[in-house]
C-alpha cells in the first residue's frame, strides 16, 4: 500500500468551516487537487493507496481525515470537496469513524500520524526540492510520502520528522503539492509498487 500524508496548518477543520469559498476554508482546494492526483486515474482509482490529510487549521484542530478507495465508495473528482465537507460535519469527537466505504476521520497530531505508520513497518519520505533525486531510490513496499501545502511543512515538525525520515526531490523546481503527488505515483508504477 502506497501512503501521501498531506499536511495543511490551515485548512478548515469542520464541515461548517467548509461551506464557503475553498479558497478562504485554508486553501482548501490545493488539498482537493491533491486528493485527486493521489487517489483518482483516467477511468479508474489508485485502490493501492492511502490518503492522509491532516488539518491543523481552525475551529477544531487537529484533524485526520484518511481515505482509500473500495469497489463501495461513492467518489468522483466533482464531488471531492463535498464528500471532505461530509466527512468532516461527521466528525465525532473521542471516535475514528469510518464515514464512507474506507474514509475515516479522528483526532490525531501529524507526528503520531506518522509514528503509527513507522509502527506498521513503513518507511517514510518527506517531499522536499532538496532531497534526494527520487530517480536514485529504490522504494520498498509500503512507502509513505509527506507533502506540504502552499506554506510548506511545519519547521518544529520538520526537524523531528528529519530524524526518522528520509527527504526526497522531484527537481529543482517548486512544483504544486499535488503535481509533486503526481510525479511519486509515476515513480512508483515505474518501480511497480
Ligand atoms: C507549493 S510547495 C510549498 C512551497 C512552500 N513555500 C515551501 O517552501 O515549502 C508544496 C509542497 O510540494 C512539495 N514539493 C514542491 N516541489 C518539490 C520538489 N521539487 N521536490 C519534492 N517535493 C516538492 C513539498 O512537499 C512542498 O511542501
Amino acid at each position: 500500500m502506497r501512503h501521501f500524508i498531506y499536511f495543511s496548518a490551515n485548512a478548515a477543520t469542520s464541515g461548517k468551516a467548509l461551506s464557503g469559498d475553498l479558497m478562504k476554508a485554508g486553501r482548501m482546494d490545493i488539498a482537493i487537487h491533491s486528493i485527486i492526483q493521489g487517489l483518482f486515474l483516467s477511468h479508474d482509482f489508485r485502490k493501492n493507496t492511502v490518503f492522509h490529510l491532516i488539518f491543523y487549521g481552525m475551529p477544531d484542530p487537529p484533524k485526520h481525515i484518511e481515505m482509500q478507495i473500495k469497489d463501495e465508495t461513492q467518489i468522483s473528482k466533482k464531488n471531492v470537496a463535498k464528500i471532505i465537507q461530509k466527512i468532516l460535519y461527521k466528525y465525532k469527537e473521542g471516535e475514528r469513524k469510518e464515514i464512507l466505504p474506507g474514509c475515516f476521520v479522528e483526532k490525531k497530531s501529524f507526528l503520531n500520524i506518522v509514528g503509527d505508520l513507522i509502527k506498521k513497518g513503513s518507511s517514510v519520505f518527506i517531499l522536499d526540492k532538496k532531497g534526494k533525486d527520487i530517480r536514485k531510490i529504490k522504494f520498498k513496499d509500503n512507502p509513505v510520502f509527506i507533502v506540504g501545502d502552499h506554506n510548506g511543512l511545519p519547521k518544529k515538525e520538520l526537524k523531528r520528522l528529519k530524524k526518522i525520515a528520509t527527504s526526497v526531490s522531484i527537481g529543482n523546481k517548486m512544483y504544486f503539492a499535488s503535481q509533486t503527488i503526481a510525479v511519486v505515483n509515476n515513480e512508483l508504477d515505474y518501480q511497480d509498487i
